[in-house]
């Protein structure tokens, strides 16, 4: 008998909308249309930046202490395709992240770690349309998929914990949202 709490299923519902809000945001929106400029993509770095990077500090605590293959960030990946673009990072200019505990803290990293299914799509649009410029940010690094971590850490939660993941994975789409409006 599987024990296999539907956190995951509880995650994507309560974000929905909010995932909608950034897909459809005027400085995501051309990553997936065709025609994209180079100038458009760089806008997309520069303000994904800021909350990337705050949302990859605040995860860090799960990973601490823990060596080989795992965790991989991505904002040296961003910074640095940015930088070959010319672009400089937008400042945060988002809500006050805190997460308080491994549950937030895993809500914020279904966010993080999400964010690279949409990108596998995007990094296939820059390669048609933009096929000199640098895209190891949205080409993942080489990885597809939910990581091997994943379900464990999804796992090692109780159902009292839910609440909490949920609400780390809202805060952390929030602070994406209003961080980008703010860039717009
Ligand atoms: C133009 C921008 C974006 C597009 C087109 C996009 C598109 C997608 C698509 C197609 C999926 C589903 C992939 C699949 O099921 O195989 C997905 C999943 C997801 N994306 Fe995005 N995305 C975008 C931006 C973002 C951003 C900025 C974030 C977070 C900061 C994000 C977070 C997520 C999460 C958490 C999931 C997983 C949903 C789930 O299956 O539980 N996405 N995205």
């Amino acid at each position: 008998m599987t024990n296999q709490p539907p956190l995951a299923e509880l995650l994507r519902a309560a974000t929905r909308e909010q995932h909608q809000q950034l897909d459809r945001h005027p400085l995501l929106r051309p990553l997936i249309q065709p025609g994209i400029r180079a100038e458009q993509y760089s806008a997309a770095l520069a303000a994904l930046h800021g909350p990337t990077a705050e949302l990859e500090r605040q995860v860090e605590p799960l990973f601490q202490g823990q060596s080989g293959p795992g965790y991989s960030p991505r904002i040296r990946l961003l910074a640095q395709d940015l930088a070959r673009l010319h672009g400089q990072p937008r400042p945060y200019q988002g809500p006050l992240l805190k997460l308080h505990n491994p549950a937030q803290q895993i809500g914020g990293l279904y966010v993080l770690e999400g964010s690279r299914m949409g990108a596998f799509a995007i990094a296939q649009r820059l390669e048609q349309d933009l096929p000199d410029l640098p895209r190891d940010f949205f080409g993942n690094g080489g990885r597809r998929g939910w990581p091997d971590y994943w379900p464990p850490l999804l796992a090692s939660l109780d159902p009292s914990q839910y609440p909490d993941a949920i609400q780390g994975a809202q805060q952390a789409f929030e602070a994406f949202i209003q961080h980008l409006s703010a860039c717009h």
